[in-house]
């Protein structure tokens, strides 16, 4: 048994349990989408944040949103697909302050027929979606393990459990972070660190709004597979990533938590 196992909650208590007020949390892909509505949610409930991302410009509009909200947020431009860039990222948060959440969410997406992909392309998408998570996962855990607290979220998605033609490498990519988390739950739980993924459905953001698209027809396509009728917004995925790095969901870990407006209920 864990020796931190806590009292039982009192169902009247105060809801500072989803506070992460003086707390370090690392978010990736903080430049855009997903990503920035994390920070943002983060920075509003108390934590630090430290941003992470390729898209330097994007970065600092994410930082001076938080800032100018009188958030706490620093920017370091990161190469997700580079263990040595995410070590040093994890290093620079620690002299903020204990990394209490870690936040896998940067990713890309390539729609490439499987015949024609080549081993560029390949590497390129395993590389940032799935080994970015990987190797994220491990420079937080090093430095969670000591202290035995901590929660690892990651960003999978709906086409982890369903084929779609064209996005073989990205449907791959992200069942193996279904697995990856649900593997280093178990290696985890033990130190009393949580892993846990969200896996979005369509969610309205640069990545499948690519400059020039009809919105009003791709809202409208994707809404129509939805029995509530929606799309998601960067703030659906954010507040369960938010609950997912707090204390409140301190019974959950190993899971993968679907956030899609019910089109897939496997
Ligand atoms: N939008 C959706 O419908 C949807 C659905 C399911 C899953 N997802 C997942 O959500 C996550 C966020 O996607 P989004 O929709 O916010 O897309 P987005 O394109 O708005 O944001 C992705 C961010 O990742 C960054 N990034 C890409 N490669 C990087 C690298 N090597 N190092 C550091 N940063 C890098 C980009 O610069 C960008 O800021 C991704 O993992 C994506 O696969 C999105």
């Amino acid at each position: 048994m864990n020796p931190e196992q806590p009292p039982a909650f009192d169902p009247n208590a105060d809801l500072t349990l989803f506070g992460l007020g003086g707390s370090v949390v690392v978010v990736t892909g903080a430049a855009s989408g997903i990503g920035r509505a994390s920070a943002i949610q983060f920075a509003r409930a108390g934590a630090f944040v430290m941003l992470a991302d390729l898209d330097e410009s994007g970065l600092a509009a994410t930082e001076r949103k938080i800032r100018s909200a009188s958030g706490g947020a620093r920017s370091i431009r990161t190469d997700c697909a580079d263990p040595s860039e995410l070590d040093a990222l994890a290093e620079a948060a620690e002299q903020e302050g204990p990394i209490c959440a870690w936040c896998n969410v940067a990713g890309i997406v390539r729609k490439v027929a499987a015949v024609d992909v080549d081993p560029a392309l390949y590497r390129q998408i395993l590389d940032i979606n799935m080994g970015g998570m990987f190797w994220g996962s491990q420079v937080a855990a090093r430095r969670m393990i000591p202290r035995r607290r901590g929660a690892i979220i990651n960003v999978s998605s709906n086409a982890a459990d369903e084929p779609i033609a064209g996005l073989s490498l990205y449907a791959m990519s992200k069942a193996g972070v279904n697995m990856m988390t649900r593997s280093f739950a178990k290696e985890l739980g033990p130190h009393n660190i949580r892993v846990n993924a969200v896996a979005p459905g369509f969610t309205l953001t640069a990545m499948t709004r690519p400059e020039g698209t009809d919105t009003v027809a791709l809202l409208a396509r994707n809404a129509a597979r939805s029995p509530l009728g929606l799309v998601g917004a960067p703030e659906d995925i954010a507040f369960a990533i938010l609950y997912l790095a707090s204390d409140a969901s301190r019974f959950i870990t190993g899971q993968v938590l679907r956030v899609n407006g019910g089109t897939s209920m496997p």
